[in-house]
């Protein structure tokens, strides 16, 4: 069979004939045909935006890979720090670059002191910690004189050392203050995972870790370093394709990750648990959603056709996690509405099955973190993702600034109406 499609432009009966390249073909071929003439796409449904070779993504299969590694083996088997370097430089680090690589991200997670105490002061005291962590990354850049060499890869390489290592600290800053307690300062002593829960935690010198805790928060971190093309990582590449610095966009695509339809959804996820407040009233809860009252939070996606590998890994990382702190209380009503969903037509019928964040809410919540700080804790991993596709779009000789085109649908032209003839 001919990996090909052929266009017929009946307008004008001109034929052009492209091939179909990985389930893709170019629109240059429509281009060709009529440079006026464009694709119809809200919400890029259909528009492959960019050669990407980060994450591989199977929606109806349900396959989940970072550069080609599978996620379950990366989750089990390896550490944030490593994936983060797997996605930024496209192999696993040998030990000696690992060494380096953790070396340098250890010693740069301290922030600039004004950033601690005039930046962060300048806020309502029930700011919320996404709203925060936002500002604090545009901020951020402020800092930094290489931050607009873009074009140096040396410096490049400088910013993403410091947005990976510095966002847990500004995250965990942003919850601290809100909380009204004092900052505390990282350590160059322990792991990543553990730099951040102690940052979160520690009341004076004291916090003792728990391993079970630091590997969950290990393995949240791996679970959600990166998934290709969605809203935030577009967001990312669009902002970063008018040559930004790498700071203002990942604000920008921390913007964008800030929304429910996106990483706020477990946020949403728990505030919907609350409210449904008992499994008896899970039925009726279904059936509000089956009547287009609301929607199930935490389940659906644009790309998943099929459960969510992630939200597999992190369902068994809960029980991992509620060994330690005793189950949620919420965890009955999420099982029971995941039952109900799954047997229920109308979840059937539109393949709507448990996404990444229907589980991770209550990890979160079990290890005490306020739901507010749930998207933050989605964003300190995405970074990475984020930085890796700055870098890919970087060097893609394909790529240019962002513009999409439009189809006008407003009126044609008309004469300015004085005021006086206005009714
Ligand atoms: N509850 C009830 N109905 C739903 C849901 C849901 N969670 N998700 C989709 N539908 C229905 C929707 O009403 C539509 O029905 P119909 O064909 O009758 O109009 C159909 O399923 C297709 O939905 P859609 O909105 O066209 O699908 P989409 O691909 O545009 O939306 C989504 C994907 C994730 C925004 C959506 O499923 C959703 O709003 N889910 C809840 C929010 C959520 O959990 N978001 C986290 C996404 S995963 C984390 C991330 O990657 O950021």
């Amino acid at each position: 069979m001919a990996e090909t499609i052929t266009i017929t432009d009946d307008r004008t009966g001109q034929t052009v004939t492209v091939p179909i390249e990985g389930g893709v073909f170019p629109a240059s071929a429509i281009r060709s045909l009529d440079p006026s003439l464009f694709v119809y796409d809200p919400a890029y449904m259909q528009t492959a935006s960019c050669k990407s070779a980060i994450t591989y993504l199977d929606g109806e299969n349900g396959i989940l890979r970072y550069r080609g590694y599978p996620i379950e083996q990366l989750a089990e088997k390896s550490t944030f720090l490593e994936v983060a370097y797997l996605l930024l430089e496209g192999e696993l680090p040998n030990p000696d670059q690992l060494a380096t690589w953790t070396h340098d991200i250890t010693h740069h997670t301290f922030i600039h002191e004004n950033m601690r105490k005039r930046f962060v002061d300048g806020f309502h005291y029930d700011a919320h910690p996404m709203g925060m962590f936002v500002s604090a990354l545009a901020a951020l850049g402020t800092f930094y004189d290489g931050a607009k060499d873009i074009d140096d890869e040396e410096s490049r390489q400088r910013q993403v050392v410091r947005l990976i290592a510095k966002t847990p600290t500004i995250a965990a800053m942003c919850y601290r203050f809100s909380a009204g307690l004092p900052f505390n300062y990282p350590s160059n002593d322990i792991s990543f995972p553990a730099n951040f829960l102690s940052m979160m935690w520690k009341i004076g010198d004291e916090y003792e870790l728990n391993p079970v805790l630091e590997k969950a928060m290990d393995v949240l971190f791996i679970l959600h370093a990166d998934h290709e093309q969605n809203c935030g990582t577009t967001a990312m590449r669009v902002v970063g394709s008018s040559n930004a610095d790498p700071y203002s966009s990942a604000a920008a695509a921390a913007s964008a990750l800030y929304g429910p339809l996106h990483g706020g959804a477990n946020e949403a996820v728990v505030r919907m648990l609350n409210d449904i407040g008992s499994i008896e009233n899970v039925p009726a809860f279904i059936q509000s959603v089956k009547d287009g009252e609301g929607r199930l939070m935490g389940f659906g996606h644009r790309v998943y056709k099929n459960y969510d590998p992630r939200a597999k890994i992190i369902k068994q990382t809960a029980y991992d996690v509620f060994e330690v702190t005793g189950k949620n209380p919420l965890l009955d009503i999420a099982l029971k509405l995941e039952e109900v969903a799954l047997q229920d037509p109308y979840f059937v019928d539109r393949k709507l099955y448990p996404n990444v964040d229907f589980y991770s809410g209550l990890i979160y919540q079990a290890m005490g973190f306020p739901v507010e700080m749930f998207t933050v804790l989605f964003a300190i991993p995405r970074t990475a993702g984020w930085l890796a596709h700055w870098q890919e779009l970087l060097a893609d000789k394909e790529q240019k600034i962002s513009r999409p085109r439009q189809w006008y649908v407003g009126p044609e032209t008309r004469d300015y109406v004085p005021m006086s003839s206005r009714s």
